[in-house]
């Protein structure tokens, strides 16, 4: 089996050759590792060598554009609300993967040398961290710690669109054309996509969400949408930060929503220009945070095929996306 404890540049070396692996849109090698197709290996491992949790540490997990911009930015907001006051919440000059940032392709982007400064002093108490990578794959340390993690997935359509239309906005070292939609959803079926497959992700954090509720906290982007107001709650007793009863009849929980709203991050001058990632703008993680916009992108015969693979993947687990 693979491990993860690799150390050497020939180790490495060793272990990409052993794996399958594809260059995604004819750019970045893309590796089938611990069954996921992983577009940073050298972070991963070096994070999962190297990563210390710490049982206080929340986690948002998620595969890109199920809405971990939205949770990271409500998320802040209920940890920090004491700290401002809602004018000054530092999302009205930040972008929410600065606050929160993700723990294999920020903190560790540079496998070498992680970001280490970042993890112990910039970020506040409890340390709050992104991350796309699969269940399997997570540090030992964050599984074998009390940690907290929060889930968001999203209906697959939905998801896959909005990772279209990202990925088309990528660097130009990729060749993703607007011709090649359904090329793409065929790798999407494939699983042949980063953090894909789909299915696997979702159902690795569904289970253990099932085995350690207490522990693992899974969510909706639908269900955020629908009633944003009663997910912040649940969201704030998970994380043992409730809201008293106070405030929500102050309005606390409506001004993090509102605040929050994909309307009001738009405005920030932080994420409608700059960069926290080198290869994307900040402003296209905010496209229009809709349910349903697939109907505009997908046809019949592309859905069907998708629903084929859902279905027979999620027999039996008693979830619906
Ligand atoms: P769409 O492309 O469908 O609009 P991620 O943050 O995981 O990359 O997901 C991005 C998706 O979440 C995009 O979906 C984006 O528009 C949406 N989104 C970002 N911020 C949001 C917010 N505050 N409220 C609702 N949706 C949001």
């Amino acid at each position: 089996t693979i491990t993860a404890a690799l150390t050497t540049e020939e180790e490495l070396q060793q272990l990409k050759s052993s794996l399958p692996n594809e260059l995604w849109f004819n750019s970045y090698p893309m590796y089938f590792y611990q069954n996921c197709w992983n577009i940073i290996l050298e972070s991963t491992i070096s994070c999962q060598n190297h990563f210390k949790a710490q049982d206080s540490d929340i986690f948002i997990a998620s595969i890109p554009k199920t809405g971990t911009t939205w949770l990271k930015s409500l998320i802040f907001s209920i940890f920090n609300r004491k700290n401002y006051p809602i004018s000054e919440n530092p999302l009205l000059k930040h972008n929410p993967h600065e606050l929160i940032p993700q723990l294999e392709s920020i903190i560790y982007a540079n496998p070498q040398n992680p970001d280490l400064k970042t993890l112990e002093k910039k970020l506040n108490y409890p340390r709050i961290l992104g991350t796309h990578l699969p269940i399997q794959s997570l540090p030992t340390s964050i599984k074998n710690s009390n940690c907290k993690i929060i889930y968001i997935c999203r209906n697959p359509f939905d998801t896959f669109v909005s990772s279209w239309l990202f990925y088309l906005n990528y660097d130009e070292n990729t060749n993703v054309k607007d011709d090649m939609i359904e090329e793409y959803f065929g790798k999407f079926c494939e699983g042949k996509f980063p953090f894909g497959g789909f299915e696997d992700h979702v159902l690795g954090y569904w289970k253990e969400s099932l085995e350690r509720s207490g522990k693992v906290m899974f969510m909706k982007f639908e269900d955020l949408k629908d009633d944003p107001k009663s997910e912040l709650k649940k969201l704030g007793e998970f994380v043992a930060c409730p809201f008293s009863s106070e405030e929500e009849e102050d309005g606390v929980i409506d001004e993090i929503v509102k605040m929050c709203s994909i309307e009001k991050l738009k405005e920030v001058e932080a994420n409608k220009s700059g960069r926290v990632y080198s290869f994307i703008e900040n402003k296209w993680f905010f496209r229009k945070g809709e349910v349903g916009d697939w109907v505009n992108y997908l046809n019949p015969c592309m859905v069907e095929r998708f629903e084929k693979v859902m279905s027979e993947k999620f027999a039996g687990y008693g979830l619906e996306l």
